[in-house]
């Protein structure tokens, strides 16, 4: 049997944090245990968040900045656009459909994976719980997503072979327990009830939001009674849990520029936590945009650091060439090939590994190690476009694939 590596389908912030206190000392030498061991890399799932966000409402916004300059205020149009994005942004999900399992676990050839999508999602991204302090605003996104059949490539009832997430965890969290008894008797209990096959064939909907009972789930929330097992949710799907939601992003503090422009937008803490403790690099805040606002003189900055909520981390972007969106000037920030390089996530007892869409800008040992990888600048890139003077979000192309 082919051992299936380090997984998780944790998207959410609150199970996140959950899980992190678990094995939070087994981070770094996990990490590693995974860089070395990987021999299967399957692919859970590509997400791409999208939209033009300020270029049509320019007139307007270069207005209030003459009047009120950036700071965020209540009452100002700044503030309104702020806790209201008013473009539509989306959400297209690329799933990657397993199709030969058998052939793979059996005889060790590499998987063929048939890439599935766009399944597109219209975002409704609203900041709620939000209270002025001193010079920082605290809030919460609320985010709801729709299904648009129109922009999309394939139904939601789409069936989709992928790798069995719950039987990776559960290995896991049994080998942490330390105990070899309850390991063993769990791992001869669960090939006997034939329930631990490495794959499952789900809906596309099951996948993304709804969410699939799984039997081993279920003998895991029972378990949870006689072993300190920690399982997050009762379904397993990659947004499980977050729509219509606040908790995906927890709960954020940023400078709202009031006693210092040049703060604006920067986060504060998420969660009251004033450190990223999941990046090994620079491991502080400090000039970390939340994502939505940014001091004036950043377009002219060689780079500018980003917070990515779903990933817990802040990536840094670089300054790359103007652009033109909308007729109006702007500054593309791409992020670099060494952003993901490295990035193991852990949240969980499983790591997850993220990067660009079909590995792109990734060691070709990645693509070469499943079939079915087209990585495509045009298509794959992570960017960002903001205003040439002011700085003012024009247009968000993010896009990141979560590999299980
Ligand atoms: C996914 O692959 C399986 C074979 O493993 C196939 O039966 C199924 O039709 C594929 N799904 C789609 C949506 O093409
Ligand atoms: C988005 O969600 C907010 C809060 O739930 C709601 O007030 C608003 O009407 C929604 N907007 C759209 C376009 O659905
Ligand atoms: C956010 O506000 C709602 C009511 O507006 C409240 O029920 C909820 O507990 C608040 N959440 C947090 C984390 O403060
Ligand atoms: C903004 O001001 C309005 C009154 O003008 C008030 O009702 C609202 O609570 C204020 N919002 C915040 C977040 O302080
Ligand atoms: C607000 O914060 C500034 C520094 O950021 C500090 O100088 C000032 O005293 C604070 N004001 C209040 C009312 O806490
Ligand atoms: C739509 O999805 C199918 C696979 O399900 C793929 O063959 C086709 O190329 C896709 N079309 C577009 C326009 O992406
Ligand atoms: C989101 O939740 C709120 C309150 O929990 C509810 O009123 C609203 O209808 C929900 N919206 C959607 C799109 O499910
Ligand atoms: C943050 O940015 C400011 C201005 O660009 C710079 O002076 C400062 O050194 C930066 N701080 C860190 C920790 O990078
Ligand atoms: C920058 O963009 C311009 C126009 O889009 C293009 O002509 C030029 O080659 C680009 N420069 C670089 C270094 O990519
Ligand atoms: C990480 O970066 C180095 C140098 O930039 C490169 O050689 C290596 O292949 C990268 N690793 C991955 C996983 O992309
Ligand atoms: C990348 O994708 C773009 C847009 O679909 C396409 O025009 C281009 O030919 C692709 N490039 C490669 C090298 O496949």
């Amino acid at each position: 049997m082919v051992k299936l590596y380090h997984l998780t389908m944790s998207h959410d912030i609150e199970e996140t944090e959950r899980l992190i206190t678990a094995k939070h000392e087994h981070k770094d030498s996990k990490c590693c245990g995974f860089w070395c061991q990987l021999i299967l890399s399957l692919l859970g799932i590509i997400f791409l968040f999208t939209g033009i966000i300020m270029a049509d409402l320019w007139p307007q916004i270069f207005n209030n900045i003459m009047k009120n300059k950036l700071e965020l205020e209540n009452n100002t149009l700044t503030y309104k656009y702020w806790k209201q994005i008013p473009a539509p942004l989306h959400m297209s999900v690329y799933l990657f459909n397993w199709t030969n399992p058998e052939a793979t676990l059996q005889t060790g050839g590499l998987p063929i994976l048939q890439h599935l999508g766009s399944y597109v999602f219209k975002e409704n991204l609203t900041k709620v719980n939000v209270t002025f302090n001193n010079d920082t605003i605290t809030y919460m996104q609320l985010k709801s997503w729709e299904f648009d059949q129109s922009l999309s490539n394939g139904s939601l009832a789409d069936r989709v072979t992928t790798i069995n997430i719950v039987v990776n965890i559960l290995d896991e969290k049994l080998q942490a327990i330390n105990k070899h008894w309850i390991f063993v008797l769990t791992n001869y209990y669960l090939k006997m009830s034939n329930i631990n096959n490495p794959y499952v064939t789900r809906t596309a909907s099951e996948l993304i939001f709804n969410g699939y009972e799984d039997p081993l789930l279920d003998i895991a929330i029972k378990l949870k009674s006689f072993f300190p097992i920690d399982i997050p949710l009762k379904k397993v799907g990659w947004l499980y849990d977050s729509k219509n939601s606040t908790s995906s992003d927890g709960l954020i503090n940023m400078y709202t520029g009031k006693n210092n422009i040049e703060n604006v937008g920067l986060v504060h803490s998420v969660n009251y936590n004033t450190k990223l403790n999941v990046f090994k690099k620079d491991c502080s805040y400090s000039n970390v945009s939340a994502g939505n606002l940014w001091p004036e003189h950043t377009a002219m900055q060689p780079n500018m650091l980003i917070y990515i909520p779903g990933i817990f981390s802040a990536i840094t972007m670089l300054n790359n060439n103007y652009t033109f969106i909308n007729g109006i000037k702007g500054v593309e920030f791409v992020a670099g090939s060494d952003v993901f390089n490295n990035t193991c996530y852990c949240p969980t007892s499983g790591c997850i590994f993220i990067s660009f869409p079909h590995f792109y800008l990734a060691d070709e040992s990645y693509q070469q190690s499943v079939i079915g990888m087209n990585p495509n600048r045009t298509l794959h890139e992570f960017k960002m476009v903001l205003e040439n003077d002011y700085s003012i979000p024009l247009r968000v192309d993010a896009r990141i694939q979560f590999n299980v």
